[in-house]
């Protein structure tokens, strides 16, 4: 999705993109993930995340506008808020220290014992204690999506090219174009880095990016009814509501997993996130499991994303390692790109690839 919201951007500003895009559709991060739209969730502390992700979370109603209207797909926003929960002592302490300092830092957030939480999600376990909604976080339908983007993209006339990239091109300090894994070769002034898990296997680079992959196992429960409003997390799973063909559904997610690209399923995560699932919601009972699935997000050293040109290779620019929030930060890192490439302003020293060569500039990136 990255790519492709920047490619969007890119065209909308006048600029001329070419996408080339490996057309695997379930091999995107994008496909792969729930659709959580949720910074003040998904942040360690007030930070360069948390606010890329708050700016990214303000565009999101005008984008999903303007996507709706341009390819004629709906992509189910939601943003109802989301509910963080707790059971046990220590977790309990752990939401009441991230209760203090989003509100300290202020964020509309509210505090929930445990029946406040279950007046507001009836379906919740007897035993959570208490609950944090975070106004304002949500939602969306994230395979229409991906779906909404492709339509529109190719709608706005930008040209695909089907393929992989294995290698950039540069002479002289200065990009060429880039080479195919079929041996074919694209000439262009300006590359942007857009490739994911895959964005540091790239060859030609004149430095070594840390992308990495990071799996993440998910799976669907068909539910008999509609078990929740919005979406709802314990330290142990997050649990998104999604209305499918078939009927409603809960997706469950994820594991975190360094297993390189390896995408397999694997069933101790699979059997922890249901149990997970089913004790956070008991009447999710013996519900089916419709779907298992896998996906690699681009993983950074600091968990924050790359965003911002090569300082020694002219027309280069890297748009990366979005990690957990591809689909919440798309919209802002392609308007960060979009200024950065028409001049406007430059992206913030926090997520430009320096970071990675200065050890002063490597610190915690403020998210989970
Ligand atoms: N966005 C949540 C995850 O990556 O699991």
């Amino acid at each position: 999705m990255v790519g492709l919201a920047a490619a969007w951007a890119l065209s909308d500003a006048g600029l001329r993109p070419r996408v080339v895009d490996p057309g695997e559709i379930t091999d995107r991060a994008t496909w792969a993930a729930g659709g959580m739209l949720a910074p003040m969730g998904e942040a360690r502390e007030p930070g360069p995340f948390l606010h890329l992700a708050l700016s990214g979370l303000e565009r999101y109603p005008a984008f999903v506008r303007r996507l709706e209207a341009a390819s004629g797909i709906g992509v189910g926003l939601h943003l109802d808020g989301k509910l963080l929960t707790a059971t046990r002592p220590d977790d309990l302490r752990k939401l009441e220290a991230r209760r203090d300092w989003l509100l300290a830092d202020g964020h509309p957030v509210e505090w929930m014992d445990g029946e406040d939480a279950r007046r507001l999600e009836p379906s919740l376990s007897p035993h959570v204690r208490a609950g944090l909604l975070l106004e304002g976080n949500g939602r969306v339908h994230n395979r229409d999506l991906q779906r909404a983007l492709e339509t529109a993209v190719a709608v706005s006339g930008v040209a695909t090219t089907r393929g992989r990239v294995s290698a950039l091109r540069s002479r002289g300090g200065r990009v060429e174009g880039v080479t195919l894994r079929d041996g074919r070769t694209l000439d262009a002034p300006v590359v942007v880095l857009a490739a994911g898990a895959w964005s540091g296997g790239i060859e030609g680079l004149p430095r070594p990016l840390p992308v990495r992959p990071v799996k993440g196992q998910m799976l669907a429960i068909a539910s008999p009814d509609r078990p929740l409003c919005r979406v709802v997390t314990s330290p142990d799973v997050y649990l998104i509501p999604r209305e499918a063909p078939e009927g409603p559904q809960v997706l469950v997610g994820a594991t975190s997993e360094e297993a390189g690209f390896d995408r397999s399923l694997e069933p101790r995560g699979q059997a922890a996130l249901e149990d997970g699932a089913r004790d956070l919601v008991p009447q999710l009972g013996d519900a089916p499991v419709v779907e298992r699935w896998t996906g690699l997000r681009p993983g950074t050293p600091d968990d924050l994303p790359i965003v911002g040109p090569d300082p020694e290779v002219s027309g280069l620019w890297y748009l990366t390692g979005h990690y957990r929030n591809g689909i919440l930060l798309a919209p802002a890192t392609a308007h960060l790109l979009t200024e950065g490439l028409t001049g406007v302003a430059s992206p913030p020293a926090a997520f430009r690839v320096e970071r990675f060569s200065d050890p002063v500039l490597v610190r915690g990136s403020g998210r989970s």
